[in-house]
């Protein structure tokens, strides 16, 4: 049994790390041919990736995919740490487990994922959920066909977390949810500390792939036909930082770009690492799509020190005016906590401020939720948690009234879409733009899911946008 620990987590001392070539262990492969899984997702964009390659990893132990929970004989949570309702619903799925557990002791449950790097979620696990069959951690995913295969040999609760990150694997099997839009990862881990965030104790320190990896990955993903790639990663903008000298995000996606891929894109962005370069590249090539999601999280530079942010609000206006200048028609996106601890009416009109001049086309806005081991949970909070939800409410509507603002000027354009299917009534396709709107439309031809047609608008709401394909 190894247990998660938050010190261990946190340490970022200059360890090499090797790349090692994921093998699978002959002697289990296929073993459990006839028996059947249900993979509940979590969260980010990691982690439905991660899923991609952990269903893999059990279609390749011989087990099957099921979508209904209750015929599964494995049910797998691959969980999230971000905020206290992803634990909450986590938690949730774990009670109906065991309900299901009680009338079928055949039942297997594990729990991987971010809450598996968690110290109190798994001292949880060991006192109250003593059903778990098993869990593992983000660092030791590529382990999972061991781990699953002794816990129903031994019968025994496995527990196998490492706090800190291994060896980067390569080479994990993945079964892609889609075929035409793939993500890639490029850089794991987050070194930033933000003051809030549990993610670089769940995710370890930055980690960038070789180039040569994630090229030879998008070489594969577009002889396979895919037409849009998600380059991944907490920060991306850090990308190359702890291998190279002189090779960034800029770099990598100039050489992805120059490839005979329609679509690029690329995920988190934070305001520190962006440079000219990228931004001048992202300028350049049409398919790099423009479309930058940059979290600001406050526009209070006093909250943006607590936070541990590295910008000002004026520097971060800076930033977002050059990428507006420099990139055409770009859309850009963005991440805001409201009731930050200490948080006053101020502060908080300083982010509607903010907002009001971003005029973004699209934003999370989350209420701040304590996670334990981060700095900000030790905070002094007084502001009533009903107070900060009205906080969130004012934030909505003048984010709201953006979005809707942007899409009316959309209506009269063209605009490429990427078919993802049709809607129920089956009468119009969808897709997303290339600046990622959503975007419904008629048409008198017949099309397959993954082509890009021009769409042009003819009405727009907050949320998705109306039209019909022209030639
Ligand atoms: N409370 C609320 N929101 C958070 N986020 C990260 N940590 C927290 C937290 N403790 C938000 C940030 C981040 C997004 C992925 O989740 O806005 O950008
Ligand atoms: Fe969390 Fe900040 Fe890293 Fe984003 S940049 S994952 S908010 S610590």
């Amino acid at each position: 049994m190894r247990l998660p620990d938050y010190k261990e987590a946190r340490t970022r001392d200059k360890r090499e790390y090797k790349r090692v070539e994921f093998s699978f262990e002959e002697s289990i492969k296929g073993k459990y041919k006839g028996k059947t899984f249900f993979l509940k997702t979590y969260g980010c964009q990691m982690n439905e990736h991660d899923s991609e390659n952990i269903e893999a990893l059990l279609v390749e132990l011989g087990f099957s995919k099921v979508d209904d929970y209750e015929k599964a004989d494995l049910v797998l949570l691959n969980t999230c740490s971000i905020r206290e309702n992803a634990h909450n619903k986590a938690f949730g799925m774990l009670g109906r487990l065991k309900h299901l557990k009680s009338e079928r002791s055949d039942l297997l449950v594990g729990l991987c994922g971010c809450m598996a790097q968690e110290a109190s979620v798994v001292d949880e696990i060991l006192k109250k959920y003593k059903f778990v069959n098993f869990v593992f951690g983000t660092h030791n995913m590529y382990q999972l066909p061991e781990i699953i295969d002794k816990a129903i040999v031994e019968n025994k609760q496995q527990i196998e977390v490492y706090s800190r990150e291994g060896d980067l694997i390569e080479g994990l099997p993945v079964v892609r949810a889609n075929n035409y839009k793939a993500y890639v990862n490029i850089i794991y881990g987050c070194n930033k500390f933000c003051t809030y965030c549990i993610v670089p104790y769940t995710r370890g320190s930055e980690r960038s792939r070789a180039k040569e990896d994630i090229l030879k990955e998008v070489d594969q993903l577009i002889s396979e036909g895919y037409k849009e790639i998600t380059l991944l990663g907490q920060n991306v903008n850090a990308y190359g930082k702890d291998l190279y000298e002189d090779y960034t995000l800029g770099n990598l996606l100039e050489e992805i770009a120059m490839k005979d891929i329609p679509r690029v894109r690329f995920m988190t962005s934070h305001p520190w690492d962006f440079t000219d370069s990228m931004i001048e590249v992202i300028g350049k090539y049409k398919n790099i799509m423009p479309s930058v999601h940059l979290p600001v999280q406050s526009g209070s530079s006093r909250i943006l020190k607590l936070m541990g942010r590295r910008y000002t609000k004026e520097s971060y206006l800076e930033l977002f005016n050059k990428i507006k200048e420099t990139v055409p028609g770009v859309s850009i996106s963005t991440d805001i906590i409201v009731g930050f601890p200490g948080e006053t009416e101020e502060d908080f009109l300083e982010t509607l401020d903010l907002a009001e001049q971003c005029k973004y086309d699209n934003a999370f806005t989350f209420v701040f939720s304590a996670r334990e081991g981060t700095p900000a949970a030790r905070l002094k909070d007084d502001t009533p948690q009903e107070e900060k939800e009205m906080r969130l409410q004012r934030l909505n509507e003048v984010v709201n009234k953006y979005f809707l603002e942007n899409n009316k000027k959309l209506e009269g354009k063209v605009l490429p879409v990427l078919l993802e299917g049709t809607s129920e009534k089956k009468d119009m396709y969808f897709g997303y733009s290339d600046t990622n709107k959503l975007i419904n439309f008629v048409t008198n031809k017949e099309h397959k899911i993954g082509e890009i047609v021009n769409v042009k608008i003819t009405s727009s709401k907050t949320w998705s946008l109306d039209g019909e394909e022209v030639e």
